[in-house]
């Protein structure tokens, strides 16, 4: 059995990649700091290490088949409040982990990067991975530059493969519903109103959850020869929406009946993007937007959902800063109460 070191393995993305390796019987070491919590069940092919990839040591690295790298500050605003975080986690520990998976004989290393380092793409031209980046924000800035070092690493031994994801959907346990289609769905099952966020234009690629990790374990199957050093958008030519196209989806499915409430200033970044090059080495998506919606509105009728502040990525890292605050403030010895 091949084993996978999966970085941020607690994240939305992680929670839904760790069972689908398990069920496709590789081995898994899940590091993260767990800062949303650990969602992953029990398996005797899976170990999980809380560790902080800036200071994780080499020694995980040993017997390690293929490393995915998806620990990161994982949104613009997050990287806007946390910019020096975001650097030291998203480009400096990323490229750090590549180095220390090659000096320790990995073969594999994945980079998830973003859709998000195409920034504004204008005249409503398509991207492809052959385009100028133009990442407007220090969370897009970060990723591009993980990207550019650790790309040079790659070699006949290391196989480097650099894939940026389209904007996600759908269900995982560690909910985010700071995404676009996520936080729209949860928007329609709560009080029936649509929040869109202005102006409507800006265009976005969208990729279900479920097609993400369909994506990295096709990766881990596909020759070295194939995607080595490359670059791959993942996602699918049908499905680069504007936020405006994406409501008429809703419209579609929910046959008009809700209210629409417009929310935020302009977005700068908007992006059409080419899914060619990915479709020609043998990977199509599976899972539409309404899949992803009708899945969810199912998912929030069941677990009874209720939107809390671990939902919002940067709300959660503002509160878990506060509470750090308020218990070093009132502890002794590391201790409150009980002494
Ligand atoms: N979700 C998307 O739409 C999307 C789109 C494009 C790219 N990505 C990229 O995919 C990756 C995963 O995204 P996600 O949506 O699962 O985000 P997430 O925030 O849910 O997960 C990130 C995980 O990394 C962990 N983490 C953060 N800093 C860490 C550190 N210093 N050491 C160890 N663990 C740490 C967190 O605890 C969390 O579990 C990120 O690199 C993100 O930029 C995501």
């Amino acid at each position: 059995m091949k084993k996978i070191l999966v970085t941020g393995a607690g994240g939305y993305i992680g929670s839904v990649l760790v069972p689908y390796l398990l069920k496709k019987k590789y081995k898994v070491l899940a590091v993260d700091r767990f800062f949303f919590g650990n969602f992953l069940k029990k398996n005797k092919n899976l170990s999980c290490l809380y560790q902080d990839i800036r200071t994780i040591d080499k020694k995980y690295f040993n017997n390690i088949y293929a490393v995915i790298d998806l620990a990161a500050i994982s949104n613009d605003p997050s990287g806007e409040n946390f910019s020096k975080e975001t650097y030291e986690i998203n480009h400096i520990a990323r490229f750090r982990n590549a180095k220390l998976a090659k000096k320790q004989g990995v073969e594999k290393y994945l980079l998830p990067s973003t859709c998000s380092n195409y920034g504004k793409v204008k005249d409503n031209k398509i991207a492809n991975e052959e385009s100028k980046l133009n990442p407007l924000t220090h969370y897009a800035k970060a990723n591009s530059m993980a990207e550019k070092d650790i790309i040079k690493l790659a070699s006949n031994k290391f196989c480097v493969t650099i894939f940026r994801q389209s904007t996600l959907f759908g269900y995982s346990p560690r909910l985010r519903l700071d995404l676009a289609i996520n936080g729209m769905t949860y928007g329609i099952f709560k009080n029936n109103v649509l929040p869109v966020m202005r102006d409507g234009t800006q265009k976005r690629p969208m990729l279900h959850i479920k097609d993400a990790a369909r994506a990295m374990e096709y990766f881990l199957k596909t020759d070295n020869k194939i995607i080595n050093k490359q670059i791959f958008n993942i996602g699918d030519n049908t499905a680069n929406y504007s936020i405006i196209e994406l409501v008429r989806e809703f419209k579609l499915i929910f046959k008009n009946k809700f209210k629409i409430k417009w929310y935020g200033t302009p977005d700068q970044r908007s992006y059409s993007v080419s899914f060619d090059k990915i479709n020609k080495i043998g990977f199509k998506t599976k899972y539409n937007a309404e899949y992803g919606i009708l899945e969810l509105i199912n998912k929030f009728n069941k677990n009874k959902i209720e939107k809390k502040s671990i939902n919002i990525t940067l709300e959660w890292y503002k509160e878990l800063e506060n509470m750090n605050n308020v218990i070093k403030n009132c502890s002794i010895n590391n201790k409150i109460l009980k002494l």
